[in-house]
This record gives C-alpha cells, sequence and structure tokens, in this order.
C-alpha cells in the first residue's frame, strides 16, 4: 500500500493547528490548511510555538521547526490544485452537523475519487457527517485528543460503510506521524475514551453530590491513587493482575450503589445557574469558581503545567 503524503486539515483553529503539525512530521509529507477566511494570526506561529516548547526541552533540534513549518501551505479555495490533489482530508471545522457534512459533499466534488476524509469530531456521529457523501466507504472519524500535538491518542472510528482497507490506510498514516491510534469499531457516542472518562466524572460529581467527600477530596483521591498508576496499569490490566474471581465480587457488592444518571447531575445546573463556569467563570474577590475556587495565578499555572507535564510523560523530558 502506498504511503500518503498529501493531506488537507480543514480548518485552522485550535485543533487543525496542532493536527496539521503532526501530519507534517511523515517524511515527505505536503500538508496544506484549508482556511474559511484569511482573517486573524497566521496559523503557523502556532505551530512555531508548538515546536519550540519541545525545542527548549531538548526534545527536537532547532532547525525542527523551519523543516515541519515549510512543509504546512494555507489555502482558502478548495480548488486550489494542492487540496484537489489531497489524499487524506481531516476536518477541525465548528461542531456543527450541517457545516462538516457539506464540507466533505462539497470536497467531494473536486478531489479525488479515492480520497479519504476523516472527521475530529469530538461528540457527533460520523456516520451522520458521511451522509451527503456519495463515496461513504472513504469517511470515518479520527477523533485527536486536545493538545493533539502532545497527546497519542486517536481515536479512529468505523461507520458501518467505511471500508477495511481505508481503516488500514488511516491507521498506518496515523502511525507514520507518531500517534498511538486505536480502531473504534462502532459509531457510538463517546467513541472509547469519552465514555470512560465521563462515567468517572458521573460518579466524581455524585460523590461530591451524595456529600461524601468535598471536590478537592474526590480529585486527590484520583490523582494520589488509581490515577497515579493508570498510565502503567489502566483498567482491563489491573483487572486480570488482581484476578476475575476478585472482579466479580468487587462489581457484584458495588456496581448497585454507583452513579447511573443518564442526565447530568442536579449540581452541575446549579453551578450553571450560579455562573459558577469554572476557568471561565467572572474572578469574584480574586477567585474564578466550577466545583472549586482559582486564582488567575493558579489557572495560568495549571494550562501551562499540563504541556509541560504532557512532555514529561511523553517524552521522558
Ligand atoms: N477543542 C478540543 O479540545 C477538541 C478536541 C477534540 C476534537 N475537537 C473537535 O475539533 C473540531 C474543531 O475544534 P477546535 O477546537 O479546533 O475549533 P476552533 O473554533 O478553534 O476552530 C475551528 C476553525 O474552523 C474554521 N472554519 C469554520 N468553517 C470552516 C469551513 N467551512 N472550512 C474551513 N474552515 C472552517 C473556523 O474559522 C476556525 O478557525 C470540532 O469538531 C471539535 O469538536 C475539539
Amino acid at each position: 500500500m502506498a504511503k500518503l503524503t498529501k493531506f488537507v486539515v480543514c480548518g485552522g483553529g485550535m485543533m487543525g493547528s496542532a493536527i496539521a503539525q503532526v501530519l507534517a512530521s511523515i517524511e515527505g509529507a505536503e500538508v496544506t490548511i484549508l482556511r474559511s477566511s484569511n482573517r486573524g494570526p497566521d496559523i503557523r506561529d502556532k505551530v512555531r510555538d508548538n515546536l519550540q516548547q519541545l525545542v527548549d526541552k531538548g526534545v527536537f533540534e532547532p532547525s525542527y521547526i523551519d523543516e515541519i513549518v515549510s512543509k504546512i501551505n494555507i489555502a482558502f479555495d478548495k480548488n486550489e490544485e494542492c487540496v484537489k490533489n489531497a489524499e487524506l482530508f481531516i476536518e477541525c471545522v465548528p461542531e456543527v452537523m450541517e457545516i462538516k457534512q457539506d464540507l466533505f459533499a462539497g470536497l467531494e466534488e473536486v478531489v479525488s475519487e479515492k480520497a479519504i476524509f476523516l472527521t475530529n469530531t469530538s461528540v457527533m456521529s460520523p456516520t451522520e457527517i458521511a451522509s451527503k457523501c456519495k463515496h461513504k466507504e472513504r469517511v470515518a472519524g479520527a477523533h485527536f485528543w486536545n493538545p493533539a500535538h502532545l497527546i497519542p491518542l486517536v481515536e479512529v472510528v468505523k461507520t458501518p460503510d467505511t471500508s477495511d482497507e481505508v481503516i488500514d490506510i488511516v491507521m498506518e498514516t496515523l502511525t507514520a506521524a507518531g500517534k498511538k491510534p486505536v480502531l473504534c469499531k462502532k459509531d457510538v457516542p463517546g467513541f472509547i475514551a469519552n465514555r470512560m472518562q465521563h462515567a468517572l466524572w458521573r460518579e466524581a460529581i455524585s460523590i461530591v453530590d451524595q456529600g461524601i467527600a468535598d471536590a478537592k477530596t474526590v480529585d486527590d483521591a484520583c490523582k494520589y491513587s488509581f490515577g497515579l498508576r493508570l498510565p502503567y496499569l489502566p483498567p482491563l490490566v489491573n483487572s486480570d493482575m488482581v484476578g476475575t474471581q476478585l472482579t466479580w465480587n468487587i462489581h457484584s457488592y458495588v456496581l448497585k450503589h454507583l452513579a447511573d444518571n443518564h442526565e447530568p447531575s442536579p449540581i452541575v445546573k446549579e453551578m450553571l445557574e450560579a455562573e459558577k463556569l469554572g476557568f471561565r467563570a467572572e474572578t469574584i474577590d480574586g477567585y474564578k469558581e466550577g466545583f472549586m475556587k482559582y486564582t488567575e495565578e493558579e489557572i495560568a499555572e495549571t494550562n501551562a503545567g499540563l504541556n509541560e507535564y504532557l512532555i514529561k510523560m511523553v517524552y521522558g523530558k
């Protein structure tokens, strides 16, 4: 199977710029970011900033920045040659079903019959996004995680129509870009990882709601126990390690006591109504409030610290 090298990323926002950077790391790659407007700063500056942080940490040589950025081109029109000749498209446009559907259907009219279309939607159905396309067998999900240039996982989502050949090419291409693609065999809400993540959030919120522990205690209980070993000991190896009998015994006793609400918790609604919007809240008396209270400095530190932590985890630097 010939390796893909001609890519188009549709949308140059937060995810699009980082995904363009990831694809540009493939040998011989030519990446075009297809934008809807030429307003705003040059997206390549964002890529430079991402890479500079990795250079500062000693992950890459300084020359790597120009090497990657020179492979990224910007286009504004789907009729430009670099768009029409592309082999793989990944859309990172706003989370609006019609925008995504129309984008793919419109591109299909001008690009090669063999081109692959991937959607980076967080929650929408790739099957529904493909519904206006003629060649639904060439459409799949490719759910990157933010920050996409640092988080290795990409969930490749197969729709009932996606061909096995397309899945193989996508998995191979993402691996060549240094990612860890995993196959989600069914197009289900939340794919794989968000289903697990939000099952945990639901329980965490329920513990607070029931007055079992306060928010900080809940986070500490996660951070200083299973959270610490999770990358080494994920849930199913952990179950095997303790043995299937123990998993059975624990689940027989405890599952009936765990949260199983199918709607958001009432305390999240109360927080919304009280404008306790977390990091996005208005600052009142020096604090922004969500489940907990934060100063501006704490928020800046948490945001900056995330990339530092991920670079340490992923690159060991
Ligand atoms: N932000 C995240 O953490 C995250 C994580 C995973 C997936 N996603 C998904 O990725 C997608 C993009 O998210 P984002 O955070 O980068 O959004 P964003 O708002 O930062 O960027 C979207 C960009 O798309 C552009 N755009 C709009 N219509 C367009 C069109 N027709 N053609 C080309 N460009 C167009 C906008 O001008 C904007 O620059 C969404 O579907 C989102 O759900 C986001």
